[in-house]
Parts: structure tokens; sequence; C-alpha cells
């Protein structure tokens, strides 16, 4: 009964983690906003809602500043609150540091960093008004630990790690509440649509990804931990013990890392 009739905003709902996030979701009788950029895509998963009437899709690009303040506005107005604002909207990366242009360097932190950051500061003032609410962010296991073919998109996950234990310090007295979670590996196109090191879209689907959780197991995993307000949570298979190494047996993983073939 948790979510039911709660109003859930997932940014990134037109594939992977937030389509099956919505699908779960609304089983459990939340109302949806889902966005992305893609709107097709987004009427797609709205119609394989169990209750799509109560699923509305509002396109945004969240590394798009400028159009959150209007985004949120249109969210406040059509439903009053939000109840729950899941930040899942995401991009990876598949190159080396030296060999990624810059430019993709900014695009991800734009996306997964700087997207999440402004929205969630567009949305939390009025979590505050009501004094309640729940931030929640998909972050990574990537979120933990640095690896080869992941500068980018590790700096952004940690970035989040560091602003949102802040946010959730901050908030707390308000009665909002912040969980990060963690995911190893999930059956999504993440992989296909990460960056290579020009910005041209990788292509292909790894092998480990298509050996990580089916993303509707990932969703009821996820739901169990928002339920929770757990303030972090890693959900992985065995790729979450470097997480564990990383934090108790830093130079062992260090040596670890250098052979990572995470191409
Ligand atoms: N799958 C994994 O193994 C895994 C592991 C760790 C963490 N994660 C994280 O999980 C989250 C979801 O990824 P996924 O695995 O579900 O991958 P995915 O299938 O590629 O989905 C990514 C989602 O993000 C959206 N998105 C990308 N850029 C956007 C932008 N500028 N504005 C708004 N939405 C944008 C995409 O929609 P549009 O293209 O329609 O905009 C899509 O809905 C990401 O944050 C990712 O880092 C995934």
């Amino acid at each position: 009964m948790y979510f039911q009739n709660k109003l859930v905003w997932i940014t990134g709902a037109s594939s992977g983690i937030g389509e099956y996030l919505a699908y779960a979701l609304n089983e459990e009788g939340a109302r949806l906003v889902l966005s992305s950029r893609k709107t097709e895509e987004l009427e797609r998963v709205r119609s394989r809602c169990k209750n799509p009437d109560t699923v509305c899709v509002i396109p945004l690009d969240v590394s798009d500043q400028d159009a959150i303040p209007k985004a949120v506005e249109e969210v406040i107005s059509s439903f009053g609150a939000i109840d729950i604002l899941i930040n899942n909207a995401g991009i990876s990366q598949r190159e080396l540091a030296l060999g990624t242009q810059l430019s993709v360097d900014r695009q991800i932190m734009d996306v997964n960093y700087f997207g999440t950051i402004a929205l969630t500061k567009a949305v939390a003032p009025h979590m505050q008004t009501r004094r309640t609410g729940q931030i929640v962010v998909i972050s990574s296991v990537m979120g933990k630990f640095g690896a080869p073919y992941r500068s980018a998109y590790a700096a952004s996950k940690h970035a989040l790690h560091g602003f949102f234990d802040s946010l959730r310090a901050e908030l707390y007295p308000d009665g909002i509440r912040v969980s990060l979670i963690c995911p190893g590996y999930v059956h999504t196109n993440v992989t296909i649509n990460a960056l290579r090191g020009d910005g041209s879209p990788n292509s292909v689907m790894a092998e480990s990804t298509k050996g990580g959780f089916p993303p509707d197991v990932f969703a009821k995993k996820a739901l169990r931990v928002i339920k929770k307000h757990k303030r972090e949570a890693i959900i992985a298979k065995k790729e979450g013990l470097a997480v564990l190494i990383n934090r108790f047996a830093p130079a062992i993983f260090a040596r670890i890392a250098r052979n990572l073939k995470l191409k």
C-alpha cells in the first residue's frame, strides 16, 4: 500500500530501469509522471502500464536546464504535489579517459550530474512546503569506485553521492528523505546508448549487462529500498563485491581495477 495514490515522477522512463520502475510502481497504485527525451517511447511505456489513465507523459531533456522550471510547473499545476522524484536518467561511457573528448566528459556530467541536481533543486522546494517527500537517485556501483573506460561516468556518479549525501542532511528536518541506489549490471540498453570518446553511441550490448538482473527484478528490489527510506543501497550480483573490496582493501582493489576489462 506504500505507493498507493502517490505521485511519482520518473526521469529516463522510456527504457530500461526507468521503464520497469514505471510498471512496478503503477502496479502498486502509484500515479506517474514519465519523462525523458523520446515522447513516442514514453507513450509506449504509458500504454503498457497497468493503469495508463493514471500515467502522464511530460517529455524532458534533463540537460536542458531552461526546460526544467516549465516541466516542474506543469507537474505541480496538473497534480498539486510530487511525493517521490526518481532521478534515473543517465548515459554511460565506453572509452579510456585520454581518448574521451572533453565535450563528451561535459555531456555525461550535464545529463548524469547537472541534470539530476537541477531537477532536484526545482522539485525539492515544493516538498519543503509540504514538509514531506522522497528523492531517489539511481547512481551505480561506479559511484563507489573508478575503473578503466568509465572515467567520466564514474566521476558523474561519484559527484551525485557528494551532492545527495549533503542534501540528505540539509533536508532531513523538512521531512524529506534521500535514497541513493547503486545498481550493478542490469539488462537494459545502457551499453548500447553509452558514448564513445567522440560522442557517438557505443551500439553494442555488453555480455556483462546481458548477465545482469532483468529490469523487472531490479525494479522490485529498488521499490523495497524506496519503501524503507534507505539512505543508500547496492543492488548487484557479484560485482557488488568490488564496492566492499574498494572500501575495506583499497590497495587490493587498485590492483584489481588495472586488470578490469570493462570495454
Ligand atoms: N543498466 C545497468 O547495468 C546500470 C548499472 C548502473 C547504473 N545504471 C543507471 O541506471 C539509469 C538508467 O539506465 P538504464 O540502464 O535503464 O539505461 P537505458 O536503457 O539506456 O535508459 C536510459 C534512460 O535515460 C534517458 N535519458 C538519457 N539521456 C537523457 C536526457 N538528456 N534527458 C532525459 N532522459 C535521458 C533515456 O531516455 P531518452 O533516450 O528517451 O531520453 C532512457 O530512458 C542510468 O542512470 C544508469 O547510469 C544502469
